[in-house]
């Protein structure tokens, strides 16, 4: 399972790549307006000098025309950019141009089977459902990952990876894993959460005491 990270804060994704356990990145119009770079161009070229793996670059545009010129000045940006365009007829119009240019594409907002199946179609790299916001409104998030799962699953020619998105607790993580989910796009202080256990910092506080106890040191050149 891929992890990227949920944000566009530079110093949480410099942190979070330096674990070598982060596989890519994703961005969104609301995360940019947090980050407080003005210069978006700037910012997602950073990104992805930071990690080698995909970061999403969302477009900002809805109207097809406008979207594609959006999507392709995006795409130049590095050879690692995931265009992220949104679940709608116009985006998936793009999303199936840009795929068969070999440009990779993440349809976002997506909340049904019936929209992850369209997406796909549209060969899509990613498609995101969000499973917080479907929790949100008291639907079932992770029936959503795996029913889309299980659908992908019966199509081998789909090749579309499930990327898990608004990912709000480790559980989401963890339920999604099971499912056999690609991705998650986890915020930075979920990432955080998932290395902690109370019983793995008591049992290490143990092994140090007992370590002095030994008056050994392991002999390092
Ligand atoms: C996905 O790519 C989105 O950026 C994100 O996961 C949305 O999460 P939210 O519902 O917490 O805003």
């Amino acid at each position: 399972m891929k992890f990227f990270v949920d944000t566009a804060d530079l110093s949480d994704i410099k942190e979070l790549a330096a674990t070598g356990l982060l596989d890519g990145v994703t961005t969104n119009p609301s995360l940019v307006a947090k980050s407080g770079h003005s210069n978006f161009i700037e910012l997602i070229r950073e990104i992805a000098a930071i990690v080698e793996g995909p970061v999403s670059a969302e477009v900002a545009s809805t109207a097809f025309e406008p979207m594609m010129a959006e999507a392709r000045t995006l795409s130049k940006i590095a050879d690692n950019i995931a265009v992220k365009v949104p679940l709608t007829p116009a985006g998936l119009k793009v999303c199936k141009a840009l795929s068969e240019d070999g440009i990779m594409v993440n349809v976002t907002l997506c909340f049904s089977a019936a929209q992850a199946i369209l997406a796909a179609k549209a060969g899509a790299s990613f498609v995101s459902p969000f499973v917080g916001r479907l929790d949100d409104i008291g639907q079932s998030g992770m029936e959503l990952i795996s029913d889309i799962c299980s659908i992908y699953a019966a199509y081998p020619d789909f090749s579309t990876e499930v990327l898990v998105a608004s990912v709000r607790s480790p559980m989401h993580v963890v339920e999604a894993a099971k499912m056999g989910a690609d991705v998650a796009t986890i915020p930075p202080n979920v990432i955080r959460q998932l290395f902690g256990h109370p019983l793995t910092d008591k049992g290490l506080a143990q092994f140090v005491e007992d370590w002095k106890k030994t008056g050994q040191t392991i002999p390092v050149s």
